[in-house]
């Protein structure tokens, strides 16, 4: 039997698919949530869900008693976000919202990455895949700019200093060097700038962290910007053969690995 005893608001909110439990708390602070047509701010405010009416920006938001669980292999040129004022394409456009309400992504890709997006309804399960203490593995392939060798690669691997503090060891494997594919621009660039290579390299890259532009701005650091960036695995998820721009429910063996891997109770 789900749990309908009175409980914390946010975590209410995490619990009917809202939000993360972190999100779901800076919504409560910020004004936009109401229980009985009050507006709440306080944290620790508790709700009854079998007899409160809690409402976001005026939305009625009931228990969801079975959620669900899907991966997308997001294009490039999506917004990792489920609304955008200005309209731009996000990728609520490639996801079963109608079938499905109340998913939210599970952290975020940039608008020029591709690869496996998680989405649940499940705000307390995502709230732990999200926590640094889960230390859920998320593994990129990276096309870096150059030949990168073994000093960048044992940088990366023992950790550096970002404006926002040095970060935790990455695993590093070095794939395939290749020429880039040089428009008669570059070709120009080429002759000219001495700093300029006609080389690139496969690195796959593991993190256990999920901070802004992470790996972007970890492989700036060591001198190879990122020239193209994909999200193969996350956690023991793997995108496999999940063509782009399409999504698919997890299987139960899969949920089952997912929880096991942050530590949340199976
Ligand atoms: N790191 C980045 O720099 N960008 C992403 O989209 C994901 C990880």
């Amino acid at each position: 039997m789900p749990d309908l005893t009175p409980m914390r608001l946010h975590k209410f909110l995490a619990r009917a698919g809202v939000a993360s439990r972190r999100a779901a708390e800076s919504l409560i602070s910020s004004g936009h949530v109401k229980v009985n047509q009050q507006v709440v701010t306080s944290l620790g405010y508790k709700v009854d869900p079998g007899t409160d009416e809690v409402r976001v920006d005026g939305r009625l938001v009931e228990l969801i008693l079975i959620h669900s669980y899907i991966m997308l292999n997001k294009p490039a040129g999506y917004l990792t976000t489920m609304d955008d004022p200005q309209g731009r394409l996000t990728v609520r456009e490639l996801i079963p919202q109608d079938e499905v309400k109340g998913l939210f992504p599970v952290g975020r890709l940039d608008l020029d990455t591709h690869g496996l997006l998680l989405f649940m309804t499940d705000g307390e399960l995502a709230n732990c895949l999200l926590h640094p203490r889960g230390q859920v593995k998320k593994r990129y392939r990276v096309v870096a700019d150059g030949l990168f060798g073994e000093k960048p690669a044992a940088a990366l691997r023992s950790g550096v200093e970002l404006s926002d503090g040095i970060t935790l060891p990455a695993e590093i494997e070095i794939g395939e060097v290749s020429e880039k594919q040089l428009s008669p621009r570059q070709k120009l660039r080429l002759a000219e700038d001495k700093g300029f290579s006609k080389w690139q390299t496969e690195v796959f890259c593991t993190i256990t962290e999920g901070r802004k532009r992470q790996v972007k701005r970890m492989f700036m650091h060591v001198g190879h910007p990122v020239l193209e960036l994909s999200r193969e695995a996350f956690g023991p998820l793997v995108i496999g053969d999940l063509p782009l721009g399409s999504w698919r429910y997890l299987t139960d063996e899969e949920l089952e690995a997912l929880k096991r891997d942050c530590g949340y109770p199976v």
